[in-house]
């Protein structure tokens, strides 16, 4: 069973995804954190995330490895277990604009393909439902206001020791959402099958039944 999890960021995909995964006894994958790895790696390399040019180079000998570590997906680009970084805000964007490169999405895609054909899984990130498994069980599109979201993810980061103003981050969100969404290859899109969730009034718990509801069904 795959059950694809789109939407913009803030919307709670992830929270919801791991709360499937283990109701449901099946793998949880982070596509965005694969995104997120990339665009760590190329900083780390100096290579600019918005030039194609400096990015393909790296790509050609790229090794990336997915796995779990106490309950928690783990990433490394060529060795580099890149998870405690992947985080910091600065990677959001990165993250965001690397991801328009048709040669990055390729290869990443392969990779979540593969991982869905062995495993049972929920896979939450932005083309799941659009592209990378056009034929999974399940489709949810995740959404919410942008100011919530805004105020979600400043929640999130100041747990993390990262006090980042809330109109900062509300600036960032509708920009990224903006790049995620007018991307040539594979957009943020709304599939005609997916179940739209607008979480801006829901608390995860009734997200999750809700969507727990239609998947027992
Ligand atoms: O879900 P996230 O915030 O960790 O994702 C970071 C960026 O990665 C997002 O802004 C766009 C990109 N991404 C993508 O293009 N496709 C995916 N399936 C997942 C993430």
């Amino acid at each position: 069973m795959n059950i694809a999890i789109d939407g913009p960021g803030g919307s709670g995909k992830s929270t919801i995804a791991k709360i499937l995964a283990k109701e449901l006894h099946i793998a949880y994958l982070d596509t965005g954190a694969m995104y997120r790895a990339i665009a760590y790696y190329a900083l780390e390399k100096g290579a600019d995330v918005a030039d194609e040019k400096t990015i393909l180079p790296l790509l050609d000998d790229m090794n990336m490895e997915v796995w779990e570590e106490n309950g928690v997906q783990q990433v490394s680009v060529n060795g580099i277990n890149t998870t405690p970084y992947i985080r910091e805000n600065r990677i959001s964007m990165a993250a965001s604009t690397v991801s328009k490169i048709p040669a990055v999405r390729i290869k990443l895609v392969e990779l979540q393909r593969q991982i869905a054909q062995k495993t049972d899984c929920v896979l939450d990130g932005r083309d799941i439902g659009s592209y990378v498994l056009p034929n999974a069980d399940h489709k949810f599109y995740m959404t919410a206001d942008s100011r919530v979201r805004a105020q979600r993810r400043h929640d999130e980061l100041l747990k993390k020791g990262q006090d980042i103003p809330v109109e900062t981050l509300l600036e960032e969100i509708e920009k990224r959402d903006h790049q995620d969404k007018t991307r040539s290859f594979a957009p943020l899109v709304v599939c005609e099958d997916a179940v739209v969730v607008d979480t801006t009034n829901m608390t995860i718990e009734e997200v999750a039944k809700f969507i727990m509801g239609i998947i027992c069904k």
